[in-house]
């Protein structure tokens, strides 16, 4: 079986990584543009007769990015690959796991159907699962890995007595399984979001000089900077936030660094990500190489 990693330019570096581990070959997708703003998509190698893995992270233009995975996926399928699989290191609208308002899209359903459609196989880096429990509830062929052991090793090499505090019910999946294999306690706190950009999170007693972060996606950073607000009024003197995703929207780790140490992974390409991701993907594809 030949395996072909591809990714876009944004997550050349992972994929290369990825592709190196597994001993496979690496091509890289190409995104040109029509006149009228249309995409026009290229495989750099031919992926005939091999299992094409698509790597993705669709947090740049997410939109834009989802429809150049499908043609991606169309070109490896046309071209007669064995197999195409896509690994979302980043999968946007799953937030969106319910109709919230009257009228509003479930979008978290129609995204990954439609992904899910143009797939043989759907591997995602810890989606957010909430509402919904299983990538496999949408689609069958789709499934998560997580990287919390990653943030495990991390956080046991480079910090020691920080008190661990997920900053929403959401990030507890996170913060409790982490906390549990440090032989920790986390404390979840409870957030209520009334926009995209205003939430409000009540307090609990936490009184610890060091604390310790965990969320799984930072988009507009309100959610942590609301809970950085709680823990430094209680008199944290040093705090920690660990993002698996980090979207930053708006310019959010601007913000956030002010008042934090910031650190993510890279299933987005950013400054701060300083926990690299590809031992778990190459843990998921090892069986096709
Ligand atoms: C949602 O509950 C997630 O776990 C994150 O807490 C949320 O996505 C963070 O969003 P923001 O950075 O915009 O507050």
């Amino acid at each position: 079986m030949t395996l072909l990693i591809s990714s876009f330019q944004e997550s050349k570096k992972l994929a290369i990584n990825v592709a190196k581990s597994l001993k496979a070959e690496y091509t890289e997708i190409i995104s040109k543009k029509f006149p009228d703003n249309e995409s026009k998509i290229e495989f750099s190698k031919n992926p005939s007769n091999k299992t094409v893995i698509i790597l993705v992270s669709f947090a740049k233009d997410p939109n834009k990015k989802i429809i150049e995975t499908i043609l991606a996926a169309g070109i490896a399928k046309d071209y007669k690959a064995n197999k195409v699989i896509l690994v979302a290191t980043y999968l946007p609208y799953m937030r969106q796991d319910n109709h919230f308002e009257n009228y509003d899209g479930m979008s978290a359903k129609k995204i990954l159907t439609t992904l899910s459609n143009n797939f043989d196989e759907i591997i995602v880096i810890d989606p957010h699962l909430h509402r919904i429990k299983h990538l496999s509830q949408i689609a069958p062929n789709a499934s998560s890995i997580t990287v919390n052991k990653l943030i495990e090793d991390y956080v046991s090499k480079k910090f020691s007595n920080f008190k661990i505090v997920g900053p929403d019910e959401e990030s507890q999946q996170w913060d409790k399984s982490i906390a549990k294999d440090l032989h920790q306690h986390a404390t979840i706190l409870k957030k209520t979001r009334f926009s995209s950009t205003h939430v409000k999170i009540a307090s609990k007693n936490i009184h610890s000089p060091n604390i310790l972060m965990i969320d799984d996606i930072i988009s507009t950073g309100q959610t942590l900077l609301e809970a950085i607000k709680i823990v430094k009024k209680q008199g944290a003197k040093k705090v920690v936030c660990i993002g698996i995703h980090g979207v930053f929207a708006n310019n959010s780790d601007n913000l956030i660094a002010k008042q934090a140490q910031l650190i993510t992974t890279n299933t987005i390409p950013n400054k701060y990500a300083k926990i690299d991701v590809s031992p778990v993907i190459v843990d998921a594809l090892r069986k096709y190489s």
